[in-house]
């Protein structure tokens, strides 16, 4: 057997496996004893030159070290594949006492927490909450709310035009029109939105939001408008003292029309650079919804009437949080609007 393979026992490469620490090192030693060239192999084929009785012997000798060489590579894989996922599981462990990581957490920009509220406190007494198109019609935004062509106060809105003819809506009153459309007295309805005019300083910014309100209803006078808004602005500025002036002034689609200061805050009404030394700041229109409006919109002037108003959601923003310049809310400085979160 000496002269066939140069091995005196199976344990002699049990040894030589048991020192193997990889895959690539078990692959040639296997290569070495069992490949095309492999010394086991070449012992094998060799068999085929002995004599029958020697063959027999040797034969069955290196099959049975063939078969222990196998599987003695086998185990040795299977301990270092063993070996190799328990490293990896180590190296990949989960530190599950770390901090977390920080996502940081959002809130609602100021002019949302204002028109939030609002929207509550008008739901709260019976209105509802519409909706209208920012690209608005010449009809809807002008015509229907007895501003006609030609008409001066036109000029009382810096409009943005869009080559079609139609505009970036300038207030919110053309959502009044389009919810009479479909609506029949006793209504009360608000709604909330963006508006567009070339407007830009301290107190003016080209975009800004509205909330249009219409009540009408038997006998709706302008003291309930009053008296409606009154309550609202004191409840808004949490103030019951809080000092209220209705100043008569004209819309084409109301009259009387009025428009609402409040005192400045900024200032408490001694005069300062954003209420421009008045010591007020306007922050809604309102007034009687006009006959003409209500003929276009089909109302039963016998028996109803009503009123209108809309308001500036940044004005109203500004003066309850004391904030001295309006650009501030649309300049996205996480430094400012993290002091509303
Ligand atoms: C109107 O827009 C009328 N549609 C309001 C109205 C509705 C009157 C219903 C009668 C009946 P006025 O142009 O005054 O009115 O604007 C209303 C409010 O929007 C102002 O009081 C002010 O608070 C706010 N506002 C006006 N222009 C700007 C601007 N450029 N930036 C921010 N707020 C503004
Ligand atoms: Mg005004």
């Amino acid at each position: 057997m000496e002269n066939v393979v140069p091995l005196t026992s199976i344990a002699e490469i049990a040894e030589v496996i048991g020192r193997c620490q990889s895959i690539a090192e078990l692959e040639s030693l296997r290569v070495h004893w069992l490949g095309k060239k492999g010394i086991l192999t070449q012992a094998l084929q060799g068999l085929a030159k002995l004599d029958p009785e020697e063959r027999k012997r040797h034969g069955a000798q290196l099959n049975s070290w063939k078969a222990q060489f196998l599987e003695l590579l086998d185990q040795r894989r299977h301990l270092i594949e063993a070996a190799l996922l328990e490293q990896k599981l180590i190296r990949e462990t989960l530190d599950i006492s770390l901090p977390g990581r920080n996502r940081g957490r959002g809130s609602l920009h100021p002019v949302r927490q204002t028109l939030d509220w609002i929207e509550g406190y008008f739901s709260g007494l019976g209105f509802e909450v519409a909706d209208g198109p920012e690209l608005e019609d010449d009809f809807h935004n002008f015509t229907a709310l007895n501003i006609p062509e030609e008409h001066p106060a036109r000029a009382m809105h810096d409009t943005f035009y869009l080559e079609d003819g139609r505009v970036l809506r300038t207030h919110t009153s053309p959502v009044q029109i389009r919810y009479l459309e479909s609506h029949q007295p006793p209504l009360r309805m608000i709604a909330t939105g963006r508006v567009y005019r070339k407007d830009s300083d301290l107190t003016h910014t080209p975009m800004f939001h509205q909330v249009e309100g219409l009540f009408l209803d038997e006998n709706a006078s302008f003291a309930d408008l009053r008296g409606l808004l009154a309550d609202f602005l004191q409840n808004f500025f949490d103030r019951s003292d809080l000092q209220v002036r209705f100043r008569p002034s004209y819309f084409p689609f109301t009259e009387p029309s009025a428009e609402v200061d409040v005192a400045c805050v900024l200032c408490n009404g001694t005069g300062c650079r954003v209420c421009k030394a008045t010591g007020w700041l306007e922050v809604l229109g309102c007034g009687m919804v006009h006959p003409a409006v209500l003929t276009m919109a089909g109302v039963d002037q016998e028996k109803f009437s009503g009123f209108a108003f809309g308001m500036g959601i940044e004005r109203l923003t500004m003066l309850r949080l004391g904030i001295p310049d309006l650009r501030l809310f649309f300049e996205s400085d996480l430094r400012f609007l993290r002091q509303f979160s």
